[in-house]
């Protein structure tokens, strides 16, 4: 063992990783008759017993319908569904609970601001993305342009994986309405230089979303500190239940923006001759909410916020150093993806193997990683590759899992030299 796997292991047993991994049931199983190595976190992440008690205690003990005030298990329901709401609240210091904003998820949260952003915007507008983007924070944009007239324009992307802070400069500009950018790359893991992005937009009036579902599960924003005017995540990869995710939005934007959906809740009066909107963050509410999800998620983020945080970001820094150092044990492996600042995910190809034959070949020896394009076409298209494969690691993830991991890639790559 080198210096650094003593120090990554030390940092693992001050984590107690096995500990943590017994809150985790779905850990303890066999796949194909091999333990399971779950590598898929950034697709979507596994849920801690205290998010399956919380949504179970809450169906059991306190489900109705939220906000009717007519009964004791509709006022429960209510106080923990409104709980939740502060739960996030505080998770990315929000200014107000008004600002908190239930969604399906990160697709949904982008989808709503597109739309609510759509009367500001006209032909010749420009909506800065980036060429890292997933499919979620490209498609709603070009949706709007195309209702609009406004027009779609892509950040260039560096080889290592990082946001061209040239191309950046010199596409931000008077037209420039919308910068909507990921603050972390599904793909490349890369941890993008948001701050100071959005100090720039702010500079010149453009209105800023972040893209937080790759950055949530790894590190807490702060939205007032970024000063970014939409944030957006799913509960599923921050461990979470599906079918719900959070807008976060300034209130003074969200005022101005038309509602997305029209319903029950989000109305203050209907009526044949007006209908009027309810106060957010209603207004942006339609319908019977995941009212279960909202009491799973804030749970999730109860029990992300007992653990010690920063010694889970060691932890996770030294699965990613460990899978680094292991690459070259991979004849004809190469990782896309190496900028300075990353969670820990690690995109790769192999030469002369395509990425789901890894895929597949793995999951037949228990591990579990996703492959393809990773709805990020355009990112594909740069690097010139139709897909690869993704091991993305979670802090339950263990340093004899990445080992296991090089070992079966070896395996893997023997199989087809
Ligand atoms: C960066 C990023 N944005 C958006 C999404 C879409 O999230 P969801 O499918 O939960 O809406 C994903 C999912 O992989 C993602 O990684």
């Amino acid at each position: 063992m080198n210096d650094l796997s003593v120090a990554n292991t030390t940092i693992q047993k001050a984590f107690d990783v096995e500990a943590i991994r017994r809150d985790f049931p779905i850990l303890s199983q066999q796949v194909n008759g091999k333990p399971l190595v779950y590598l898929d976190n950034g697709a979507s992440a596994q849920k801690p017993l205290a998010v399956l008690d919380a949504m179970d205690r809450y169906y059991r003990e306190m489900h109705s319908n939220v906000h009717r005030g007519a009964h004791t298990l509709g006022d429960r329901a209510t106080t923990a569904f409104e709980g939740a709401r502060e739960t996030v609240r505080s998770f990315l210091n929000a200014g107000s609970t008004q600002e908190v904003i239930w969604t399906k998820g990160t697709t949904e949260a982008i989808n709503l601001v597109a739309n609510g952003l759509a009367p500001k915007l006209k032909a010749g507008d420009e909506i800065l993305v980036s060429h890292m983007e997933h499919h979620a924070n490209i498609v709603p944009w070009q949706m709007i342009a195309e209702r609009t007239g406004a027009k779609v324009v892509p950040i260039q992307v560096t080889p290592a994986g990082e946001l061209d802070q040239d191309s950046f400069n010199s596409l931000l500009n008077d037209r420039t309405r919308v910068l909507a950018v990921a603050h972390v790359s599904n793909v490349l893991g890369t941890i993008n230089p948001v701050a100071e992005m959005i100090a720039q937009a702010k500079a010149r009036g453009v209105i800023t979303l972040l893209d937080g579902a790759q950055a949530v599960p790894h590190f807490q924003p702060d939205v007032q500190a970024l000063d970014c005017d939409f944030y957006v995540f799913s509960s599923h990869k921050l461990f979470g239940p599906t079918g719900i995710g959070v807008l976060y939005g300034k209130a003074a934007l969200l005022e101005e923006m038309p509602p997305y959906q029209g319903g029950g809740e989000m109305i203050e009066r209907v009526s044949f001759e007006r209908t009027t909107w309810n106060v957010l963050p209603y207004k942006f509410e339609a319908g019977t909410p995941a009212i279960a999800e909202a009491v799973g998620l804030a749970a999730a983020i109860d029990y992300l916020s007992s653990l010690d945080r920063a010694a889970m970001e060691a932890a996770e820094n030294a699965l990613l150093e460990r899978a680094n150092q292991l690459v070259e044990t991979v004849p004809g492996m190469s990782v896309i993806g190496t900028a300075k600042q990353k969670v820990p995910v690690m995109s790769f190809k192999i030469d002369g193997l395509h990425p789901s034959d890894i895929g597949t070949l793995l999951d037949q020896q228990g591990i579990a990683i996703r492959t393809g394009h990773h709805c990020a076409m355009p990112l594909m298209d740069f690097y010139g590759v139709p897909g690869t494969a993704r091991a993305s690691f979670a802090f339950y993830n263990t340093l004899d899992e990445v080992e296991q991991l090089f070992t079966a890639l070896q395996k893997v790559q023997r199989l087809f030299a």
